[in-house]
């Protein structure tokens, strides 16, 4: 009998072999003989085909699943979007959208998880002793997809009405004007900030850093941050740092391992989140987490490198991570330290390299010798 249904989406370009990898390893750790995979279709082909890249079906597959696992997706500038559609979609106000943006939209999957990790002999490291993880909001934001262009009238007018500071753009034309909305809830800023200070005291960080820009960005990035330092009255073991997201993106580079769990908005958590991935080796082991309360869909944070496909090339640890993460998630603890003690081992003994590693392991190659070390351990 299944214990769990997990939604498998592949997507495409890449994300097929790097899923198929992971799969691999979750057999060999004993996983899948208590799963069933339910198989779903999204990304760039069924936008093509059907005008939809997440298909109604592939929404009531999440629905009945425990949680997912999430490949890559394909996704191109409006014109050329609009260019490969079938003919029989063309002209109907059709808009592509990214499918990982809706469904976490849509399952409410607050928290993207990035934690960026240095494992040990990794050559792509930027230092061996980084351990931080990204908490980014995922639902709200400038994500939340509320923009106009052309603005409309009346939410022009609005904005001059109530805002001193909206008149100077009030003698442009409204074909001349963009607006994209950066909408953060008390609700959303909170439990972002509480997910990350439960992580932190749960995993032994020491501090939790919000990373936002108060000094400029009153409104929305001061609720962040004034809602932080409410918060962390309850973890009297936490320190609460507050680093603007500019002096971040050098703190980084300067000194990446002083840093523990890091919070913040949807958007600069995309940001900052590519550059601590940068630091323990890039997009080939970078993965995330978008976790809600009874929803989880597990992705390498990488795209789906079309350039790549057919090749059996690209690095598929990033995804395995992301597998591991999910074992986490449904609390089969011991099964997700296998997974990461495999990779870690793997990463050390440096026989197996992917070519971003500098090597010439395939990505199945890669995920072989993952599985024949679970297998020994
Ligand atoms: C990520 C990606 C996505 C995002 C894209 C593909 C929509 O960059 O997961 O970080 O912006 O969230
Ligand atoms: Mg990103």
């Amino acid at each position: 009998m299944s214990n769990y249904k997990i939604c498998v989406l592949p997507g495409d370009g890449i994300g097929v072999d790097v899923v198929d990898a992971a799969i691999k390893v979750l057999d060999t750790v004993g996983f899948s003989n208590q799963v069933e995979y339910l198989y779903g279709d999204i990304g760039w082909e069924f936008w093509k085909t059907e005008g939809n890249p997440l298909p109604d079906r592939t929404i009531d597959l999440l629905k009945e699943s425990n949680c997912a696992l999430f490949g890559a997706i394909t996704s191109k500038p409006k014109e050329e979007a609009d260019a490969e559609l079938d003919p029989r979609f063309k002209n109907k106000g059709l808009i592509y959208f990214s499918p990982i943006v809706k469904l976490r939209q849509l399952f409410d999957l607050y928290i993207n998880l990035r934690p960026c990790k240095a494992y040990l002999g990794n050559p792509l490291n930027y230092r061996d002793d980084i351990d931080l993880v990204v908490f980014r909001e995922n639902t709200e934001g400038l994500y939340s997809g509320v923009e106009w262009h052309p603005v409309p009238e009346a939410v022009m007018k609005a904005f001059i009405e109530n805002h001193p500071r909206a008149k100077r753009f009030g003698d442009f034309a409204l074909e001349d004007l963009a607006i994209s909305t950066r909408i953060f809830t008390r609700k959303g800023v909170k439990r972002i900030l509480k997910a990350s200070m439960e992580y932190a005291n749960e995993f032994g960080y020491k501090t939790v850093t919000v990373v936002e820009k108060p000094n400029v960005i009153r409104e929305t990035s001061g609720l962040m941050v004034r809602e932080a330092r409410t918060l962390i009255k309850n973890y009297p073991s936490l320190e609460l740092w507050e680093t603007n997201i500019d002096a971040m993106a050098m703190w980084l580079i300067k000194n990446p391992q002083d840093y523990g769990v890091l919070v913040t908005s949807n958007m600069f958590g995309d940001i900052i989140s590519d550059e601590a991935a940068q630091l323990v080796g890039g997009l080939g082991f970078a993965r995330s987490g978008n976790i809600g309360d009874n929803m989880a869909v597990f992705e390498p944070t990488h795209g789906s490198a079309p350039k790549y496909v057919g090749q059996n090339k690209v690095n598929p640890i990033a995804t395995i991570l992301a597998a591991k993460m999910m074992l986490d998630w449904l609390n089969e603890k011991e099964m997700a330290q296998q997974v990461e003690q495999a990779v870690a081992e793997v990463i050390k003994e440096g026989n197996a390299r992917t070519y971003d590693m500098g090597g010439n392991t395939s990505t199945t190659g890669m995920a072989d010798a993952i599985c024949s070390r679970i297998e020994k351990s």
